[in-house]
């Protein structure tokens, strides 16, 4: 494959977990060095449930600081906060006037969020997926490494491009497709007993890259399991199945293969299952709190980071803006 053009953006909601680690941000890292990259910090998106102001400033902090302890590289990669890039805004609201209410109406992700939370339908929240089209096609991205559950967002950010040069008969935007780093993609299970490690689900589903070493004792020891096997060979349980993914993950194939052995001659205890998890998931994670910590510390480092970011983002931006200008007729006299 060729060098793609790739944005991805993640909304400020909090701290990373281990899931949007080793499914997206570590993808993010191997990207970087071989293709053309944008990754952005989505506040405006952030804005349809009305964050407080201390509130959205911590979490891009926070996203920003995290994304650089795992290795995103600022000279590598466009690293860059949304709301520096007056093109966005821009573009979005030329795009809104080619978007319909009936589409628009229509997507999935909006009539969960009509449904959910019918106090606050906004204008905003059924317009994200304009947002999240201007995001992408403003840097004329053909690559888009999202999960399955952003696919109709992504088809609508095609459907409006395509619009935009049909109606002013120009070739400004190519169509974005998702994009699979390896194509394997890694699912990472979550403490409940449930399905992927997930913030909605709540803290003591996940494994945060800056939790504390007591603090994943703790959520270790709460992870569920089940009573137990009571006869040889069966198949684990969804959540201890989980389990064991996870160990997958983070440890050792010997280590796994031995509680593999013990859960199929009905020797394995929980307790001890867990705690050893739990160690390895410390050691995992070890390097990249330090980093947090030491980046988190480091303002100035920070200010350099958002500010490169910002202007070779806005290159990119500014080019495109001022195509879709000349073609829509705003043109100097
Ligand atoms: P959450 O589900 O915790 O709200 P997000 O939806 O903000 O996480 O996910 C941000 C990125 O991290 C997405 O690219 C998503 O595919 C990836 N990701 C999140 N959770 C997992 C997981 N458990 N396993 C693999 N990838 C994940
Ligand atoms: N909607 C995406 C999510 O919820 C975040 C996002 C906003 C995004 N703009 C984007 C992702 C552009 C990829 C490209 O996860």
């Amino acid at each position: 494959m060729g060098k793609e053009i790739i944005v991805s953006g993640i909304r400020p909601t909090g701290n990373l977990h281990l899931g949007n680690y080793l499914g997206a941000v570590s993808n993010f890292v191997k990207m970087q060095h071989e293709h053309h990259c944008f990754f952005f910090i989505a506040d405006y998106h952030s804005l349809t449930t009305h964050p407080n102001p201390a509130d959205l400033h911590q979490n891009v902090r926070q996203v920003l600081v995290e994304y650089l302890a795992c290795g995103l590289d600022p000279e590598a990669c466009t690293l860059y906060i949304q709301s520096d890039l007056p093109q966005i805004p821009e573009l979005y609201m030329l795009l809104n006037m080619h978007a319909y209410m009936g589409e628009l109406e229509r997507v999935a992700s909006f009539k969960e969020k009509a449904r959910t939370q019918p106090n606050n339908i906004n204008a905003g929240l059924l317009t994200y997926p304009v947002l999240m089209a201007a995001d992408i096609i403003i840097h004329k991205a053909t690559k888009v490494p999202v999960g399955k559950d952003q696919e109709q967002h992504l088809e609508m950010a095609r459907t409006f491009g395509n619009r935009f040069n049909r109606m002013y008969q120009q070739e400004i935007f190519p169509e974005p497709y998702a994009f699979n780093y390896g194509k394997e993609l890694i699912k990472v299970p979550g403490l409940q007993g449930g399905g992927k490690m997930s913030k909605s689900d709540g803290d003591n589903n996940v494994i945060n890259l800056i939790d504390s070493p007591e603090l994943i004792r703790k959520k270790m020891s709460r992870a569920v399991t089940d009573t137990g096997p009571t006869e040889p060979n069966t198949i684990p349980s969804p959540a201890v199945q989980n389990l064991f993914d996870l160990m997958g993950l983070v440890s050792s194939q010997d280590k796994l293969s031995h509680y593999q052995e013990r859960y199929a001659n009905c020797s394995i205890r929980y307790g001890d299952f867990k705690k050893d998890l739990a160690e390895d998931l410390i050691n995992y994670l070890a390097p990249a709190r330090e980093k947090i910590e030491a980046i988190s510390a480091n303002n100035t480092l920070l200010k350099q980071v958002v500010e490169r970011g910002k202007e070779k983002a806005i290159a990119s931006a500014a080019k495109t803006i001022k195509e879709c200008r000349e073609a829509i007729g705003f043109r100097s006299f």
